[in-house]
């Protein structure tokens, strides 16, 4: 792959989970109006979080990243933008406590609206017509008409998406973000629970909180204490989408895919001589692929080479999605295999999307399975002497029903309650919050033996 890249050269290569568009004109004027929109994020943002993930490559912070599925335009309303954002301030500071280690915020969100399918269509009582493929697409009602691909969604998706960033900057700069608050939402969270565990944990968190005020350390003094970096991340499915706002940073004259901080490529869309790889190989972002079972140590190498080819630390990010039953078997070999060639990554846990099982007509996933496949990411990394660096989550900050287990006792009766996902299960904010206090326990109790954090 050393041919030139140009900011179109993947329209070259072969693609896969590509639209499907019949009015091929109205798309290019769709990419007009989005080239002339303003980029959503600066470059300096996206080198700022490169520079975080360089620090959780070399072992000195870990990542929190998580969102919606798919985020959709029915469901777009402030107070969801606020819960999930809420959801996952308290998650960090309960592994912040536990890793005693910066946690990078990551949020799948303000552009997390394409999914790839594994059916290209879905048959319902004898009606073919194109899968639902996420609101940047399609609509997910069964009708002809909705479930056409219309160009006229990637202006909605930039609209919804500019708005969801600009209240999430106003969040996490304006004050909402104190950690005195976080820190009250966890204890009624605590409260709720009636958990022992967690009333330790929150207790400790109490008295660092205590003592650092007493020290002098501020909001006054220290802007950290009501400030926070958050940034964004999605899925790069959609090129027209992502070439339109991909533009040339003015500071380094390099080229920044400006929809959002982060960007990654999904297992279904990692084909080393794929079009998804060389657009994404180009742009300066920090980036991140999906591993799942499927691929093998020299793929991943592959992949490496194209996509980090001078081994930038915090350029990549690799998102291992294995699965319970298999993590163990496919791991290992794939860690040695990057440790063999002395190559930097972030290792990432998505402990969601191989962990995916069917309880009627519901897509599922279990919260012990969940926590069963991060820990033993962790206990495989502690083994190999590599650093387990975050945890990427499906989760919502809404009180659903779609994973199964917690403390809440979701059942497989209650999967009907409140299922609202546009595509697959995610954990609700009890859940979300909950694996965050069993894995800062977990952290802790760990410290006393292996402690790379500090
Ligand atoms: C996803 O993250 O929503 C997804 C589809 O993941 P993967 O590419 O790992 O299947
Ligand atoms: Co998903």
């Amino acid at each position: 792959m050393s041919e030139k890249w140009n900011i179109g050269s993947w329209k070259g290569k072969s693609i896969q989970q590509a639209p499907n568009y019949h009015d091929v004109e109205k798309l290019a004027t769709v990419e007009q109006q989005l080239y002339n929109f303003p980029p959503l994020i600066f470059a300096g943002e996206a080198r700022r979080l490169k520079n975080h993930l360089a620090k959780v490559a070399n072992g000195k912070a870990f990542v929190l990243q998580g969102g919606d599925c798919a985020e959709s335009f029915a469901e777009f309303h402030p107070n969801n933008i606020r819960d999930t954002f809420r959801i996952l301030l308290q998650m960090a500071i309960v592994l912040t406590f536990g890793a005693s280690c910066p946690v990078i915020k990551v949020g799948r969100i303000a552009g997390q609206f394409a999914k790839p399918r594994s059916e290209e269509f879905e048959t319902i009582n004898n009606i073919t017509l194109p899968s639902y493929r996420g609101d940047m697409i399609n609509g997910m009602e069964f009708t002809a008409k909705s479930r056409q691909h219309d160009p006229d969604r990637l202006i909605h998706v930039y609209n919804q998406s500019a708005s969801t960033l600009n209240l999430l900057r106003a969040f996490s700069q304006g004050g909402y973000a104190d950690l005195h608050k976080v820190h009250q939402w966890n204890l009624s969270f605590v409260a709720k629970s009636s958990s022992s565990r967690y009333v330790s944990i929150c207790e400790r968190i109490e008295e660092t909180l205590a003592f650092i005020e007493a020290y002098g350390i501020t909001s006054g003094t220290t802007p950290q204490i009501n400030e926070t970096d958050f940034f964004t991340s999605h899925e790069a499915l959609i090129l027209p989408y992502e070439q339109a706002l991909t533009r040339i940073d003015s500071t380094t004259n390099n080229w920044y895919d400006c929809s959002a901080h982060m960007l990654w490529i999904g297992d279904r869309t990692r084909q080393i001589d794929g079009a998804h790889v060389e657009f994404i190989r180009g742009i300066e972002n920090p980036i991140g692929f999906k591993a799942s079972p499927n691929i093998t140590p020299d793929d991943m190498l592959r992949l490496i080479d194209i996509i980090n080819p001078n081994n930038e630390s915090g350029r990549l990010t690799i998102i291992t999605r294995m699965g319970v039953d298999k993590i163990e078997i496919k791991l290992p070999s794939l860690i040695r295999a990057v440790q063999n060639e002395g190559r930097s990554v972030v290792w990432l846990c998505d402990p969601m999307h191989a962990n995916t099982i069917k309880i009627g007509n519901y897509k599922t996933r279990s919260f012990d399975q969940i926590l069963a496949e991060i820990k033993i990411f962790f206990a495989i990394h502690r083994t190999e002497g590599t650093h387990p660096g975050g945890l990427h989550f499906e989760m919502t900050g809404q009180d659903v029903t779609e994973c199964i287990g917690g403390i809440q006792g979701i059942s497989e009766k209650h999967l009907a309650d409140r299922y609202n996902t546009h595509c697959d299960p995610r954990l609700n904010a009890t859940q979300a919050l909950e694996l965050a206090f069993l894995i800062a326990e977990m952290l802790k109790n760990e410290r006393t033996s292996n402690n790379d954090c500090t």
